[in-house]
């Protein structure tokens, strides 16, 4: 579904972004760890294509697709959603005037989704101002929601379990599963949608199960592998042991020559 081919990535005049290669299979959730200012951040919003995030060179192709050339718009309407690290407070837009749009959209969707305002308890805040004076935990509550209204075949998760509650994460967790859901799913035959989560603290993973894990240091993955097995490693020696770690695999693989 997404494959990220030799990305770099200005901001500003500066390169964050130093060649990243990344596969996302349809069907599969993956997990981004990396230390603060490592380019986690920069990687999604230039995948949903914030335009000043500048692609200097590589591509982002989405369902077989270059869409390094498409603007957000474009982008949303090919079913990539995104929720942010820090949503922006919008004075004036409700989310009940939101829910309206896309169940006008989608009339076949409006049972569904007013079952889902009520199942993770939304409706007192459906006449606020988007996130003004939310809690920094109804933040990420809202802006999950706001995910599963728009109903998008590709989600990117910005640390979506920072500043939350245990018993709030739980809740998140519920609605990250629902958005992942595919609703035609036999009892046979699980099938999910395709995301990407960034996490810190790796809180999310007890409640979202993701199938392969990468590690963002300075702009590259330098390490992909097991979501559990990675995060234990990232809590008990530290980010940059991973690169070390990578070194002496191929030592050894030297050595095996
Ligand atoms: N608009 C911008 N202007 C200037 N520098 C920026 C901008 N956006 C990002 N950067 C810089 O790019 C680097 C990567 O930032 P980014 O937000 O992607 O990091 P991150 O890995 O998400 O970090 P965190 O874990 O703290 O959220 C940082 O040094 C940041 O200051
Ligand atoms: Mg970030």
């Amino acid at each position: 579904m997404l494959e990220i081919r030799n990305l770099h990535v200005n901001v500003e005049g500066k390169e964050i972004l130093g060649g990243i290669n990344l596969t996302i299979p349809n069907g599969e959730v993956h997990v981004l760890f990396g230390p603060n200012g490592s380019g986690k951040t920069t990687l999604m919003m230039t995948i949903i294509g914030y335009p000043e995030y500048k692609v200097t060179k590589g591509q982002i192709l989405f369902d077989g697709n270059n869409i390094s050339e498409l603007d957000i718009t474009e982008r949303a309407k090919l079913g990539i959603g995104v929720s942010q690290q820090r949503p922006p407070t919008i004075k004036g837009v409700k989310l009940r005037q939101i829910l309206d749009f896309f169940t006008k959209l989608n009339p076949s969707k409006k049972d569904y989704l007013n079952a889902m305002v009520k199942k993770f308890d939304i409706s007192k805040y459906l006449d606020r101002d988007i996130n003004s004076g939310f809690s920094g935990g109804e933040i990420k509550r809202l802006e999950l929601f706001q995910i599963l209204i728009t109903l998008p075949k590709f989600l990117m998760l910005d640390e979506p379990d920072s500043g939350v509650d245990p018993e709030q994460l739980v809740i998140i967790g519920d609605i990250v599963n629902e958005c992942l859901k595919i609703k035609n799913n036999t009892k046979l035959k699980i099938e999910r949608k395709t995301g990407l989560i960034i996490t810190h603290s790796g809180n999310i993973l007890n409640y979202v199960h993701t199938d392969k894990a990468h590690l963002l240091l300075d702009g590259v993955i330098h390490c992909s592998g097991n979501p559990g097995l990675m995060l234990d490693q990232i809590k008990k020696a530290g980010y940059n042991y991973c690169i070390s770690c990578q070194q002496l695999c191929y030592d050894h693989m030297q050595e095996g020559n």
